[in-house]
This record gives C-alpha cells, sequence and structure tokens, in this order.
C-alpha cells in the first residue's frame, strides 16, 4: 500500500527491525569504510615497511607531551621526534626552547598537518618535518629523542639507538619503556607516563640526574652493555 502520510512513513520507518541482510549491508559498509580510510590516510608510506614494524598513529596527550618536555627541557642539541605523528612534541620542544627541534614521519598526511600546524602557529620557518622511515635515519647528531612507539618495535629500536647515539644523548620514551635499558627518570602515571635515558661512553646508562619536582629520579647507577 502507497503511504501519502510522510508522518505515518516516518513512524512506520521507525518501528520496522532491519532484517539480517540489512544489517550485513551495514556492517559491510561500516567496514569497507573503516578500510578505505586506512588505506587512504593511515597506510601511505608503510607500503615498503615490515609489517611488524608498522606504529598505528597515536597523538600523545597534553600530559605526555607535558612531562617529555620536562624530561629535555635545557638541554643543548639537536632534538628529535622518531614517527612525529601530528608534529606536537616537535613543535612543543621548539617552543620550550629546543633547537632544533625536527620530526621524522612517515606517513605524508601527518606530515602535512604537521607544517600546516606549524605555519598556523607563526613557527614554520623554525621546526622542521621530514618524511622519512625512522630506521633509515642517522641518528648520529641527535642529543634529544622523543620516541612513542609501540612495545613490538623497541628491542630494534634499542639497538639502534645504542649503536648511533652518541655520548651525552638523552632518549625519552612515553608511554612504553625501552625494554631491556635503566632509566634515569620517570614521570607521570598510567598512560601519560614518560622514561628517560642517558647514553654515556660506551652505550646507555641509568645514572641519577638532576630532574623536574615531579619526576622519580633513580638512583641506582646500573651500566648496560654495548
Ligand atoms: C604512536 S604515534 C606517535 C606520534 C607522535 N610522536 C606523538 O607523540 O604524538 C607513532 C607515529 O610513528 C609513525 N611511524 C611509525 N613507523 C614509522 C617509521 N618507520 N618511520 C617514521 N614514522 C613512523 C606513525 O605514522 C605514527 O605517526
Amino acid at each position: 500500500m502507497e503511504q501519502d502520510d510522510p508522518a505515518e512513513a516516518l513512524t512506520e520507518l521507525r518501528e520496522r527491525r532491519p532484517g539480517p541482510l540489512e544489517l550485513l549491508q551495514v556492517a559491510a559498509g561500516s567496514g569497507l569504510a573503516v578500510y578505505a580510510m586506512w588505506a587512504l590516510l593511515l597506510q601511505p608510506g608503510f607500503r615498503r615497511v615490515p609489517l611488524r614494524l608498522q606504529v598505528p598513529y597515536v597523538g600523545a596527550s597534553a600530559r605526555q607531551v607535558e612531562h617529555v618536555l620536562s624530561l629535555l627541557r635545557g638541554r643543548p642539541g639537536k632534538t628529535v621526534d622518531l614517527g612525529s605523528g601530528d608534529g606536537r612534541i616537535v613543535l612543543a620542544a621548539h617552543r620550550c626552547g629546543l633547537c632544533p627541534a625536527v620530526g621524522y614521519e612517515l606517513n605524508p598526511w601527518l606530515v602535512g598537518l604537521a607544517r600546516l600546524r606549524a605555519w598556523r602557529a607563526g613557527c614554520a620557518g623554525s621546526v622542521r618535518y621530514h618524511r622519512e622511515d625512522l630506521w633509515k635515519v642517522s641518528l648520529r647528531d641527535c642529543y634529544n629523542v622523543s620516541v612513542f612507539l609501540a612495545p613490538s618495535v623497541l628491542p630494534l629500536l634499542e639497538d639502534k639507538l645504542q649503536a648511533e647515539l652518541p655520548a651525552g644523548a638523552r632518549v625519552v620514551s612515553g608511554r612504553f619503556p625501552l625494554p631491556t635499558w635503566q632509566p634515569v627518570a620517570v614521570v607521570g602515571e598510567g598512560l601519560d607516563r614518560v622514561w628517560a635515558y642517558d647514553i654515556h661512553r660506551g652505550g646507555p646508562a641509568g645514572q641519577a640526574v638532576p630532574g623536574p619536582g615531579s619526576a622519580s629520579i633513580l638512583g641506582t647507577p646500573s651500566s648496560q652493555s654495548g
């Protein structure tokens, strides 16, 4: 029967329960939309990266950024964020006086977004974002390194950091600690927690360092191998 009254038609539509086929269509449609989003926005750049080294984008929380800076503020030398996402850590590092501040990020959309944010903040000429694979970047001149990556890649990252970082460098790792290194300081709680590691001649070492009030400074020096 034809529905002439739009109000009646609407009521009928509201009361009608979707059948299994409709539910299946909705599920397939949503799945496709999520896949399209992933393929278009998140996947670019990762095609040549082995699956086990792919780390998805999750932005650091405001508190996490604060903790990273509390462990790096005042330090000289080049600061880098490995996997810089939308550039928030690099921008904040530059704003607190860390210079130069550089981000390396594989996803071209995120590199573009980071540059846009820097431009909007009036810092376009002062911070740098490179579309590069962090595993191929040389860290030999980096004294302040920020990472917020998946636990699965951290053992390999330890090897790279240990092989390349100069003595005097500091690494801060957000949310997940480096698996075998001894931190010199830990700041924050839960998801916002950040660990700091210092590189001494011959590799990373956990030594007491002066730090910000909120930091728990771990006082037991314990050298790592390497
Ligand atoms: C968890 S997010 C952290 C983003 C940012 N550092 C922050 O704290 O807001 C990890 C980032 O690393 C990037 N990434 C993953 N593997 C990479 C690689 N091999 N080279 C460069 N960037 C990578 C991802 O695209 C993602 O943006």
